[in-house]
């Protein structure tokens, strides 16, 4: 679209038609609220790990605070786990809206999706990024944000070898603390690392609202149900992303 004519439908507030276009399955929409519900209880409980606030004076086993948030971080902390191990299996085996090719641009048309959605958020165009799944800039975001999610398994894990029984599995992870920096810095990283990951979920939802509410595109929404709509301009510019071997449900709603 040229930039004239991309000022001239945001400025005036015509009406495009849109398709109905179908772009996250099940189970990137599962694992996206898995992960986030479990990063809500692990931040939560592991604040209290940390830090233990309030209620929790005496003896502990009329009580057992420390004990039970432990409990549900552990918990909370294989969900997390899993469903990620079933993000990046899906990065392989997945459709290509969800491969891992959206998060790492190796192609032409993603370098070229990632200057045109810099330029966008740099105000140096009103031309929108156009892409079907995430533009290149989202994809190269989540892939730090899942760079995170390892630092947090593998610092969470390392953590965890150093109270599990010796006869016990866990135990096995207690090999990590070297490439941790030792217990200490591990607890201090994933300290760290959840501030990170908290920063993030605030920037998150803030561009989502926006690039929802600018593109007009119903993205917010498409992380509850699946689906977005998309001009077909936007659809062609995305073509890359979107391959016609996925006969994705598709309907057409002027
Ligand atoms: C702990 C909280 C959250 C984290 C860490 C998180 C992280 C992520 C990640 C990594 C993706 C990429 C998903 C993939 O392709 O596998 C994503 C997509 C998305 N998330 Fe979240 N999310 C969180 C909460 C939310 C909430 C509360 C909303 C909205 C109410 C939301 C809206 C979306 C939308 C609309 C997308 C897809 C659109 C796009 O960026 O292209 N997220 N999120
Ligand atoms: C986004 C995910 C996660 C967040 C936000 C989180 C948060 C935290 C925080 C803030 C602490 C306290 C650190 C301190 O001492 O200041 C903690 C402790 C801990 N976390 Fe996590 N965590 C996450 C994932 C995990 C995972 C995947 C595991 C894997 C088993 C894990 C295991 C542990 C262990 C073992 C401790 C130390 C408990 C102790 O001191 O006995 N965490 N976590």
């Amino acid at each position: 679209m040229s930039t004239a004519g991309a000022y001239r439908r945001w400025h005036h507030h015509e009406e495009e038609p849109r398709v109905r276009v179908y772009v996250w399955d099940a189970v990137v929409r599962s694992v996206h609220w898995l992960l986030a519900g479990a990063i809500v209880v692990l931040a939560v409980t592991g604040l209290y790990i940390g830090h233990p606030y309030g209620g929790s004076v005496g003896p502990a086993s009329p009580h057992f605070l420390m004990g039970w948030m432990k409990t549900v971080h552990f918990y909370a902390a294989i969900v997390f786990t899993i469903s990620f191990a079933a993000r990046v299996l899906w990065f392989f085996i997945g459709p290509k809206q969800a491969s891992w090719r959206q998060f790492i641009p190796t192609t032409r048309a993603r370098w070229a999706n990632l200057t045109r959605t810099l330029r966008f958020y740099l105000l140096l165009s009103v031309e929108t990024p156009g892409a079907v799944a995430h533009n290149a800039v989202a994809g190269l975001a989540y892939t730090a944000v899942f760079l995170l999610y390892v630092v947090m398994i593998v610092t969470g894990f390392a953590l965890y070898g150093a109270s599990a029984n010796v006869g016990s599995f866990m135990y096995l992870f207690h090999g990590l603390w070297p490439w941790v920096g030792g217990l200490q810095t591990a607890r201090l990283i994933h300290h760290v690392v959840m501030w990170l990951l908290l920063a993030f979920v605030i920037h998150h939802l803030y561009s989502a609202l926006l690039t929802s509410k600018q593109e007009r595109n119903g993205e917010l929404d498409s992380i509850f149900s699946g689906n977005k709509f998309l001009s077909r301009e936007e659809i062609d510019s995305g073509r890359d992303d979107f391959g016609p071997r996925k006969s994705a449900p598709t309907h057409v709603r002027t």
